[in-house]
């Protein structure tokens, strides 16, 4: 845990260094859970972005995608239960002064319990070597079934408490399970209160006549007031998703961990509109199109896991989050929810419009149910940043930082450097960029040592690096450079934009999702 804590240190200042993200209004001192994307970051973003995007939009003919905006009819909050019901539970340890949300301080208990039950099976596994049957054991295993017991009691005692509201039973939970605070060590807490999520502002000029609005909390609401404006202009049929990127606003109390959690943030959602009955098959086909997609990056398959969620938001009958082994641990990366017709039904009851879909094929009108996928734009920076970066040991006695970001996402595609700079290399390399700078994005370098350069390149993400040499003048060749295996070849200069193509391209990322 404390090499992980300092691996977090370790990519928060490589990000100021090379310019991925800053703390925001630092002059100032900072603000508090707020961060400014800088050159090299605001391109790695706008990729994720374009693989989300194009995944889910471009590569389903029924999903099409919107951008609403961040202000919207006060009225929308109160229809979508997030006035009254979003809430974080607080519980304050008054030894330390410090604020915990109640329910993730016995969700980590619980992760404490699993991870006795794990390190039970790891052991019986040594001990049994080829013959250890893991079903068996867990089913059978005085200790493992010990602990699922108290799993499986406490989980019931916090979904009865939190889904009835009752405060009073969550802290009763928490001194029961002995669980102290993590900075005093003692147990001596304040009772638990609800604090809305919502930032409010005022919109109009005039005093008396400005009404509170908020700032949106997801954007998944733009997407459902919308819903018919799409359906009816598009002609799309059921089952259709509406996707959209952008920014959402919350005022967490426990805001830390770098990008992980922040009060202004991007999301990417999408909303699926299914027959009523039909949700669950849904769920699982998003649960299972999503954790593909993620895999697919390449930062390795056991990073990922689910976990299917206790406490169910107010809108939600099923849901599940895809967690990341961030360097903090396995945290949530991304919801998949069954959100029923709860929030088209709100909003038809609130603002007396009918919110239906007419299904040609039934003959008959519905309001559909919605099986939306919510991934964080900041987390999924912060996954593969943390995936992608690594102190390697060199061979002759070096080290390097060397950034392994998937090709299709990095900042730049290649970099171009001149061995020298002169005798027309630079001049020859200018040309190759101005050639490639169209589809590409390219970076120039014609300073310092040519090792140099490529420690700069590894440590931004460069998957590529080319180098033009008196030799490149005569037969028109150059010498490209691996990133991640260092080794270099030979090839046509010619032939530099299709071998960009084919290994950093759109195309070599989205071809395995079909
Ligand atoms: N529309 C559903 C919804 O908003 P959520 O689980 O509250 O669901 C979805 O949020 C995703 O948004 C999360 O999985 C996470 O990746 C991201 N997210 C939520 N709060 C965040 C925060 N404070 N900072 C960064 N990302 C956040």
């Amino acid at each position: 845990m404390e090499q992980n804590q300092d691996k977090l240190k370790e990519i928060i200042s490589h990000s100021k260094e090379y310019g991925f993200i800053f703390p925001s209004s630092e002059i100032y001192d900072g603000l508090a859970a707020t961060y400014d994307y800088g050159q090299l970051g605001v391109e790695l973003k706008n990729n994720i972005k374009a693989y989300w995007w194009k995944s889910m939009v471009q590569m389903h003919s029924n999903i099409v995608g919107l951008d609403t905006s961040i202000f919207m009819h006060p009225t929308i909050w109160e229809a979508s239960g997030h006035v009254d019901a979003f809430n974080d539970p607080l519980i304050d340890n008054k030894d330390s002064k410090k604020r915990y949300r109640a329910d993730v301080l016995i969700e980590e208990h619980l992760e404490k319990i699993k991870q006795k039950i794990d390190k039970e099976v790891t052991k019986a596994k040594e001990r049994f070597g080829a013959a250890f049957d893991e079903d068996q054991f867990r089913a059978t295993n005085p200790n493992v079934l010990r602990n699922a017991e108290k799993i499986l009691t406490i989980e019931n005692r916090m979904r009865s408490t939190l889904g009835a509201n009752d405060l009073e039973g969550v802290r009763q939970l928490i001194i029961d399970l002995e669980i102290v605070c993590p900075v005093s060590g003692t147990k001596n807490w304040t009772e638990v209160r609800q604090f809305n999520l919502m930032f409010s502002t005022e919109m109009g000029s005039v005093a008396g006549d400005a009404s509170t609005i908020y700032l949106r909390p997801e954007t998944a609401q733009g997407i459902f007031v919308n819903f018919l404006n799409v359906q009816k202009s598009g002609r799309m049929k059921i089952p259709f998703g509406i996707a959209q990127i952008g920014k959402a606003f919350r005022n967490e109390i426990v805001a830390r961990q770098f990008i992980f959690r922040m009060r202004e943030f991007e999301q990417m959602e999408m909303q699926f509109f299914v027959q009523p009955g039909e949700e669950m098959k849904w769920y699982d086909y998003w649960k299972n199109q999503r954790i593909q997609w993620h895999k697919n990056l390449g930062l390795g398959d056991n990073n990922y896991r689910f976990h299917d969620h206790i406490k169910l938001a107010h809108y939600a009958n099923a849901a599940a989050d895809i967690e990341f082994n961030f360097p903090m641990g396995f945290k949530e990366l991304e919801g998949i929810h069954s959100r029923t017709d709860f929030d088209l039904k709100q909003h038809e009851k609130f603002s007396g419009k009918k919110l239906q879909y007419f299904d040609t094929v039934l003959n008959e009108n519905y309001v559909p149910f919605v099986v939306e996928t919510s991934v964080g734009l900041d987390r999924m920076f912060l996954s593969v940043l943390s995936a992608s970066f690594k102190n390697e040991a060199l061979e002759d006695g070096t080290s390097r930082i060397v950034l392994s970001i998937p090709p299709a996402l990095a900042p730049y595609k290649v970099a171009i450097l001149p061995l020298i700079k002169k005798d027309g290399l630079p001049e020859k390399a200018m040309e190759i960029m101005k050639e490639l700078q169209f589809d590409f994005s390219v970076q120039y370098d014609e300073k310092d040592s040519i090792g140099k350069r490529y420690r700069r390149q590894d440590a931004i993400g460069t998957p590529f690096a080319v180098t033009i040499d008196h030799q490149s003048l005569e037969d028109n060749m150059l010498t490209i450079r691996h990133r991640d295996t260092m080794l270099q070849e030979r090839i046509p200069i010619a032939s530099l934009a299709a071998f960009l193509t084919e290994k950093t391209g759109w195309s070599s990322l989205l071809k395995n999702l079909n």
